[in-house]
């Protein structure tokens, strides 16, 4: 009798690269990283007078100094280099380049991101510009705000100044970043500058943004070369109901449409969707904030969509009682105009510093999500990232393996939606370094760069060592090989 020869076929390994040409980078924003905020002729956004305020951010701390990238841009971008970063994603402050927010622009400004691009490309980094990043000239506030709608075609002069000046070398550009939080806790709840709490406010300036996006894309076009893209950058929240019930659906419904469907609608279908026009009719009468032709400026096609993920939103039916861990700050006031009856919940009880649950599988449903509804559409994860209770150990080391372990999870998340047919082109670490975490002061720290703020001494984390080997293989490390 011949021996059965039992074959011990090993597993093939799991797959663990990304495309080739998949775009790895970091994020900051200027004015949670650059300082310098009276320099050269920088005037006050509405970040500078908020943080100002007495008990508006924690500490007292304000962006004056934050990381002075201002000031330390090479060294920071030999950092880049030395990590292998293939991609810069930083934002420009409008009121340093166009310190009124109308008319001529400031040549230092516009000096320092000509600067700073030059040194990225001749790092061999491509610099990927955000036009807003929520810090708007203190000026266009006093004439009103967002709200106004004289400030989107503000907005677009300001992106005409930044196409002319920079669209020789910048070749991606975001129009906007997270126009939600600008809208709704910047003039809902209040917990970001402006600081304002009225919500007819807060839809109007929802609908300014998403003109002002269209208006800023129309003028890129006009001064851009023809293979410049253009972007919007959304935090989409990955609505869950917290169960299968039909009030939980109908919560879930409410805040896909308020928190979703109010930029992604008008934006890339073209229309405001009719269940949110229903849930807010009695704050604000569609039919007049939304002029004629609006729609079809809002609707210019983008050739990349932005996507910011953190942690899923979890909602219930209820009392709004429970709004409080919607994940956006506290406050008395509900940043979910027309649905703040709604409850927020954690999804699990693994947080990150921020109280964030820790859940990759939001931000695969989530691409996967758009790669379904929008097939055409390229996408990119413009941030994602974690903030905790980092320290410099005696040995000078910064040793964060819960950074790692989330940075490894959820890149694993971006992997596994490529893998089902989501076109993701890059993914953008939230944040290269430490920096200002809005209301949250310096006390939240995101960066794989660790920030000493008493002598602006960097040491970068083991993350950012995991990271740039991740970057350098364009690969995950086999499970076991970390
Ligand atoms: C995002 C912001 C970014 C940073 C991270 C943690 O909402 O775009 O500036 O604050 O959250």
């Amino acid at each position: 009798m011949t021996a059965v020869r039992t074959e011990t076929k090993a597993e093939p390994a799991a797959d663990t690269s990304f495309p080739p040409g998949f775009v790895w980078g970091a994020a900051t924003a200027a004015y949670q990283v650059e300082g310098a905020a009276a320099e050269d002729g920088r005037t006050p956004s509405i970040w500078d007078t908020y943080s100002h305020t007495p008990g508006k951010v924690c500490n007292g701390d304000t962006g004056d100094i934050a990381a002075d990238h201002y000031h330390r841009y090479r060294d920071d971008v030999a950092l880049m280099k030395d990590l292998g970063l293939g991609a810069y994603r930083f934002s420009i402050s409008w009121s340093r380049v166009q310190p009124t927010g109308r008319g001529p622009a400031v040549e230092r400004g516009l000096d320092f991101y000509r600067r700073l691009t030059d040194e990225l490309l001749e790092a061999g980094i491509t610099p990927v510009a955000t036009l807003y990043h929520w810090d708007l000239p203190q000026e266009l506030e006093d004439a009103g705000g967002w709200p106004q709608r004289d400030t989107a075609r503000r907005f677009a002069d300001y992106a005409e100044i930044m196409g002319r000046a920079l669209g020789d070398r910048v070749g991606l550009w975001t129009t906007l970043n997270e126009p939600w939080c600008s809208a709704f806790l910047g003039y809902g709840s209040g917990v970001h500058a402006p600081g304002r709490t009225d919500p007819v406010a807060t839809l109007r300036a929802a609908h300014h943004l998403n003109l002002g996006h269209g208006l800023a894309v129309g003028a890129l076009r006009t001064t851009l070369p023809a293979s410049a893209q253009t972007s919007l950058t959304l935090n989409l929240h990955q609505v869950r109901p917290l169960t299968d019930s039909p009030e939980d659906a109908e919560a879930a419904r409410r805040i896909d449409a308020v928190g979703n469907r109010i930029f992604t609608g008008p934006v890339l279908d073209g229309a405001y969707p009719e269940d949110l026009i229903a849930d807010t009719a009695h704050l604000v009468d569609w039919a007049e904030l939304v002029h004629d032709g609006d729609l079809e400026e809002i609707s210019r096609p983008i050739d990349v969509l932005g996507v910011n993920y953190y942690a899923p939103t979890v909602v219930s039916a209820g009392d709004g009682t429970g709004t409080k861990n919607d994940g956006h700050g506290a406050s008395e006031h509900s940043p979910w105009t027309g649905s703040d009856h709604v409850d927020f919940h954690l999804a699990n009880d693994q947080l990150t510093a921020m109280n964030w649950a820790i859940d990759p599988s939001g931000l695969h449903t989530l691409l996967t999500g758009l790669a379904a509804s929008h097939p055409q559409l390229p996408l990119m994860v413009t941030e994602n990232g974690a903030a905790f209770d980092d320290y410099v150990s005696p040995e000078g080391r910064v040793n964060d393996p819960q950074r790692i372990a989330y940075l490894h999870a959820h890149l694993d998340a971006v992997r596994r939606a490529v893998a089902d047919g989501a076109d993701v082109r890059g993914y953008f670490l939230w944040s290269l370094l430490d920096n200002f975490e809005w209301s949250y002061g310096y006390s939240k720290r995101f960066g794989a760069v660790y920030v000493d703020y008493s002598t602006q001494r960097r040491i970068p984390k083991e993350s950012a060592h995991w990271y740039a080997e991740v970057i350098r293989r364009n690969a995950l490390p086999a499970a076991g090989q970390e």
